[in-house]
Order: C-alpha cells, then structure tokens, then sequence
C-alpha cells in the first residue's frame, strides 16, 4: 500500500479513545472489581479519526510491512458456540492457513475469544459474554511477547526464544456481514515506539502487559467495511525481530457513523497465536 492510494480510499470520521500521557504506569483489572474499586488508572479521550476502507488495496498489504492482512478464507466451521469445534476444526485451520501463509516452521494458537455485543455493556462483565474493545491497543508489549512463549511452552522456551517468532491474531466475524461495531486497525508504520505505553492487565491469576496508545495525528486507520464471515483479518501484535519491519499493530473497535439502525450487534471470534521461523 503506498501514500498516494491511501488518499483516495473511501473513508468514514470516527471517534478512537487513545490514553492520555500518564503519571505513571496505568494498569486495568482484567475481573470485574469489588465496589469502589476503580477498574483502571488509565484516563482515555476521544479523538475524531480518518479510517479507510482497506479493500481497494488489500492485496497489497503485507504482515512485514503494514502488519495487518485481510484475506478472504471460509472456515467449515458452522456453529462457533460449539467450543470442541472450534478447538479441533477451527485451530488446525487456522495453524495451515498461517504456516502456508507465512512459511513458519510452527504455529500455536494459544487462546480463543468469542464476543457478542450487547448495547450498553462493558467488557469483563460477570455472566455477560466479552465485549468489543474501544480503546486503542495493542495486544503484547517487548516484554509480554516472550513472556507468553515462556508461561505457555515452559521447557522448550528457552530454544523457540533463539529464533525468531511473532504473535499473530486472527479474527473473523462469526455473523456477518459485521455492520455494528467494526475493527479499526493502523498501519504499523504510521505508529512511533514513543506512541506505544506498557500498561499492566492485572488477572486473578498473572499480570500481563499490553500496549495503550497515544494519540498522535499520523496514525493511518483501516477498517473493511461489511466484513464477512469468509473472511479474517490477520493482526501482527508482535515480531522479535527489530529492523523496521512491522511488530506492533494498534488497534480498536469502533462505533461507525454509517452503520444502518437495527444493525444487529457484531459477533467475532479471534484466535491468538504463537507464530515460529526457521
Ligand atoms: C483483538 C481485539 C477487540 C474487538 O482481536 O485483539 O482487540 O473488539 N479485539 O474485537
Ligand atoms: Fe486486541
């Protein structure tokens, strides 16, 4: 995808809640927290952003470069509330499609989330499914990549960490034509390390660390509008390797000015994965 086609591409105005700079390092609580216990210390604003339909260039976009790809693969997967499905049929789809994709010697999907809109909720909500996320994030920090290879493949980490790896997500909607509530993703090259704050997510069980972003007005915003169910977005969250290919891709869901009334609520399902080179 080059500058000059970018500009041309339809876009709608969108409000994306990028942090505010702050005092020290802001954390979340990823469980829903006793009474009077606020949930983060992060502060977030609200900022009227550009954000372009990728189709026109999609097959221009690469995971080495922009860092996020949108592809056109039909799962044979039916019913996404059938967890044994997802597990078998949807992983070992979803481990092809990424090593042919990406010629790795070894992918791992580490995790599984469905979400299902419900107007008005928020996520980590107790007994209501997890929700879309509106805030701009990305998913692993330099720290909390590696971090997860070592808490996820224990002996074998230590050899996997001398190579390189990437952590890669893969969401699809699972009813689509996904009108209500889209993802937004930026091109990594658009998004300066100084942009990038490490925040903790406190679990009941491990902390782990995510980047919040700040706002800064040379962010390039994507989105493809009307995404199908036969179709995945592929998110690069992390690359071991530093030199200036893509490792960090910003992202965020966000309300579309466009959206029909009566939309029903998205539904996706994203899959994490632990991406192995060499
Ligand atoms: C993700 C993600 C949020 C959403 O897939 O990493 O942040 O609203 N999803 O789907
Ligand atoms: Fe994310």
């Amino acid at each position: 995808m080059n500058t000059a086609a970018i500009e041309h591409l339809p876009r709608v105005e969108a409000g994306l809640h990028y942090l505010e700079p702050p005092a020290g390092k802001p954390h979340w609580l990823e469980f829903e927290p006793p009474a009077g216990v606020p949930r983060t210390t992060a502060v977030y604003r609200e900022h009227t952003v550009a954000i372009r339909d990728v189709r026109p260039v999609a097959s221009t976009l690469s995971l080495e470069r922009e860092g996020f790809q949108l592809l056109t693969a039909p799962s044979s997967v039916r019913d996404f509330d059938d967890e044994e499905s997802i597990r078998t049929r949807y992983y070992a789809e979803t481990i092809s499609l990424l090593e042919e994709l990406t010629g790795a010697s070894r992918v791992v999907v580490f995790d599984h989330t469905i979400r299902r809109r419900m107007p008005g909720a928020t996520d980590r909500t107790t007994g209501i499914p997890r929700q879309p996320v509106p805030r701009v994030h990305n998913d692993y920090t330099v720290k909390s990549g590696p971090q997860r290879v070592r808490d996820l493949l224990g002996e074998e980490a230590d050899t996997l960490l001398q190579k390189r790896f990437s952590v890669i997500n893969v969401w699809r909607p699972i009813r689509g034509p996904v009108q209500d509530s889209p993802l937004a993703v930026s091109d990594a090259r658009s998004v300066r390390d100084q942009d990038l704050v490490a925040t903790d997510l406190i679990y009941p069980d491990r902390t782990g660390e995510v980047y919040y972003v700040k706002f800064n007005p040379e962010h390039k915003w994507f989105y493809a509008p009307a995404m199908r169910d036969d179709e995945i977005m592929l998110i690069k969250c992390y690359d071991s390797v530093d030199d200036g290919r893509a490792r960090f891709v910003p992202h965020s869901a966000f309300v579309d000015p466009t959206t029909p009334a009566g939309a029903p609520p998205r539904e996706s399902i994203e899959l994490r994965t632990l991406v192995f080179y060499g």
